[in-house]
């Protein structure tokens, strides 16, 4: 990261669904080196290599590469086992649509967040395919038990917007005899489907939210690829910017896949001073280069069912931005927030409630009058939650006075960097 002359330029790491897709693919080489650059470096996908090399799978990794060898998925001699998934809810959905594929009993299990999260929306289909589960705890949450093999293919409309519960139904689809036809309600990331397209896996894209797969025949090619920067961890930095009179910001090699849109959306709807510029297609995927200048008037912005999932890991930091808007923001739909690393809607609502922030809880979401400036002072409660932690330091920047956040450590879980490159962007303009 430079910030010497203006704008600030923050490399943001590489993006975290992406890496645990391109992670997990490896499953279906055979023998052979696949690269994987620029790769997140977050805990959560150091979880998913963790699991990859439980399974027997080789690596190699220096900060910024990962050579990955994997034996073909189906030719592994396979023990049972118990992988434990730690925080990281995509590791454990989509492995467990891959070890479905697999006869072998597998316990999966998570850390205490983990094992609040519920499953049944992975489970229920995964039976339909031929998997046998049991909850070892709660029925519907991990731990649970599975023993796959056998697969067959389903035809399934998923009643919730969960790219997880897609994907990992996708991957068990490659295993299963058939075809099998994915949908969800509304529009999704769809990660593991540009991937499946970049890699030569056939599927089949009914439209941007239906999507089939059929039983993948023999092993893939290796692959080399360079991930694109995260755009769940570049908002914060998107957010602060537009916030703070004479901050510019530049934030090379985005992705900006078009289900996880939302925070792009919302700042240009809301009037911030926002580019996107030199655009590619990497693997499918769209990228690329953001600029953000702060000082504009924002105007308020609302979210509801129809474009919710396209920034379900944005809500806390869009409704941070909310609060300092100029009216009334409305988000509504946001039940899914209560499922993900802690109730996040309900303590979205505490936290900017505790910090001075004119918030009200309304079913299955809330409403901020926002426009004043957030007075602080507070404590900012975060479960653990990397995403709160982060929307609570940047909350912390531009408040009157400093917010008490009281877990930083957790940031790890999706952006280590995330504490230095915000000293050194929070210094190149005035803040309060
Ligand atoms: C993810 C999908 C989302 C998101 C999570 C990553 C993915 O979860 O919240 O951080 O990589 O597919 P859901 O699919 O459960 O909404």
């Amino acid at each position: 990261m430079t910030c010497a002359n203006n704008p600030c330029y923050i490399e943001i790491p590489g993006d975290k669904s992406i890496t645990h897709r391109a992670l997990l693919l490896s499953l279906f080489t055979n023998q052979e080196d696949c690269i994987i650059e620029n790769y997140a470096n977050s805990l959560d996908c150091q979880t998913t290599l963790n699991c990859l090399s439980q399974l027997g799978v080789k690596f190699k990794q220096t900060p910024k590469k990962l050579i990955i060898n994997s034996t073909f998925f189906r030719n592994m001699q396979l023990a049972s086992m118990t992988v434990n998934t730690q925080n990281s809810g995509t590791t454990m959905r989509l492995l467990t649509g891959l070890l479905a594929g697999c006869d072998t009993e597998f316990i999966l299990s998570g850390d205490n967040s983990l094992n609040k999260r519920p499953m049944q929306r992975l489970c229920e289909p995964l039976k339909l395919m031929g998997c046998d589960f049991e909850y070892l705890d709660k029925i519907g949450y991990p731990p649970f038990k599975i023993k796959g093999g056998n697969l067959k293919g389903i035809k399934y409309r998923i009643d919730i917007a969960s790219a997880q519960v897609q994907s990992a139904l996708l991957l068990a689809g490659l295993n299963a005899s058939g075809f099998t036809i994915v949908s969800v309600p509304t529009l999704v990331r769809t990660h593991t489907s540009k991937m499946f397209q970049a890699l030569n896996i056939y599927q089949r894209n009914f439209n941007s939210q239906i999507c089939g797969v059929k039983y993948l025949e023999q092993p893939i090619m290796p692959y080399n690829m360079s991930i694109p920067g995260d755009l769940s961890s570049a908002a914060y930095f998107l957010a602060l910017a537009a916030i703070t009179h004479s901050s510019h910001l530049f934030l090379p090699g985005i992705n900006i896949n078009p289900g996880r849109r939302l925070i792009i959306d919302a700042l240009i709807k809301m009037n911030a001073n926002i580019k996107l510029i030199n655009h590619k297609i990497i693997n499918f995927e769209e990228v690329c280069d953001i600029e953000i200048k702060g000082g504009a008037r924002l105007k308020p912005f609302n979210i509801d069912y129809k474009n919710i999932a396209t920034g379900i890991d944005e809500i806390a930091i869009l409704a941070l931005l909310m609060s300092v808007a100029n009216g009334t923001s409305y988000v509504n739909d946001a039940k899914e927030l209560m499922y993900k690393e802690s109730n996040r809607l309900a303590l979205i609502i505490q936290n900017l409630e505790n910090c001075g922030v004119d918030i009200k809880a309304c079913p299955d979401g809330f409403v901020i009058k926002g426009g004043s400036q957030i007075f602080g002072d507070s404590l900012w409660e975060t479960h653990n939650d990397h995403r709160l932690a982060m929307t609570g330091l940047i909350a912390s920047c531009i408040a009157k006075r400093p917010i008490n956040v009281d877990n930083i450590k957790c940031i790890d879980i999706s952006y280590p960097e995330f504490i230095a490159s915000l000293k050194l962007f929070s210094n190149t303009f005035d803040i309060r």
